[in-house]
């Protein structure tokens, strides 16, 4: 037979190859010392030179071959085969994919809307000044109103010249904000508060905030009007009951603090979701722009409230339990 014939017929055979006793015998029949292509190649030296040549150079490689598929299948046989076969009719894996936390969808969705309500989103830092948490603000430091936060503050190093703290609101990045830019403008500033108090099912000592800062000639309270009430109906996807009662921050003149109608198992009970008012004179002046020249409205509102209402939270302890049993309903 020659070479060619061979090595189809043996290449053909290896395909039908089952186990590894299989295997053995094939490896016999042609590799073995008196196999098929061992015999040829024992007959290879009573050939002439040049058949020698050719038949050897092929028998040779046949050889290799077979020794690489004997190789292979031994490998693909010894790891029971199992590797390679791919059951198409199995039931899929379910991936399990992570989601936003209740608290950044909702933060997220807030930010869109006052995007589309031509508001840049600006952000500040979480350890504070004094000056900018307080004083700034028109709240010195014997001011009584400093009861309305209860505060963080950081231990001082010595010759430190002014006390830093975690900012209690988001209202400083209203200073820094206008030391920087030239009215006209509207922002709002998404950011961590911390309180030092007690906690219950609607106060956390950590906390989101989202302030707002509208200023141009001629802006009035009717225009924050305007603008929460369209916030509240693209948020909630639905009108909703809010008002405004009179209150008092010396940041803004005059003050409110507007509240939400809030409904839990039937009950109507209204919920206090922000503090708002006019920019106080003061405060422009402690960014060093004209109060005579300017007017705008600012209001400070909790994210984690707007979220209570909208995906009826009862707890505000709840968003910080980490409890999956919570999370995995968003
Ligand atoms: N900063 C106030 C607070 O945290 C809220 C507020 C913001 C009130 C802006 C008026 C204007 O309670």
């Amino acid at each position: 037979m020659g070479i060619a014939s061979l090595r189809k017929q043996a290449l053909d055979e290896a395909e039908s190859i089952e186990d590894v006793k299989q295997l053995e015998s094939f490896r016999v029949k042609y590799l073995g010392r008196k196999g098929e292509l061992t015999s040829v190649l024992r007959s290879l030296k009573d050939l002439s030179l040049n058949e020698r040549r050719s038949l050897g150079e092929e028998a040779n490689k046949l050889r290799r071959d077979l020794e690489e598929v004997i190789d292979f299948k031994h490998k693909e046989l010894s790891a029971g085969g199992k590797e390679e076969i791919i059951d198409i009719t199995r039931p899929g894996k379910k991936v399990q994919v992570g989601h936003l936390h209740p608290l950044t969808r909702i933060e997220d969705e807030i930010k869109e809307i006052f995007t589309s309500l031509n508001f840049s989103i600006v952000e500040g830092p979480e350890l504070e000044s004094e000056y900018y948490n307080f004083d700034a603000l028109n709240i010195p430091p014997a001011h009584p109103a400093r009861d309305m936060w209860d505060t963080f503050w950081l231990k001082q190093p010595k010759n430190a010249k002014e006390r830093r703290l975690m900012r209690t609101h988001t209202s400083p990045m209203q200073i820094r904000y206008m030391e920087t830019h030239q009215p006209p403008f509207q922002i709002i500033v998404p950011g961590r508060v911390f309180r030092y108090e007690a906690t219950d099912a609607s106060h956390e000592i950590n906390f989101y905030q989202l302030e707002g800062l509208m200023v141009d000639e001629n802006i009035s309270l009717a225009n924050f009007k305007f603008i929460i009430e369209a916030f509240f109906k693209r948020l909630f996807k639905e009108k909703i009951e809010f008002r405004f009662r009179p209150s008092y921050f010396p940041f803004v003149e005059p003050a409110v603090e507007v509240d939400i109608k809030f409904t839990t198992k039937g009950r109507g009970e209204w919920l206090e979701v922000m503090g708002a008012g006019m920019v106080h004179p003061r405060v422009f002046e402690a960014a060093h722009l004209n109060p005579r020249d300017l007017q705008g409205f600012a209001f400070g509102v909790g994210i984690e409230r707007l979220a209570m209402i909208k995906y009826k939270i009862p707890d505000i302890r709840m968003f910080y339990t980490g409890d999956l049993k919570f999370i995995n309903q968003f």
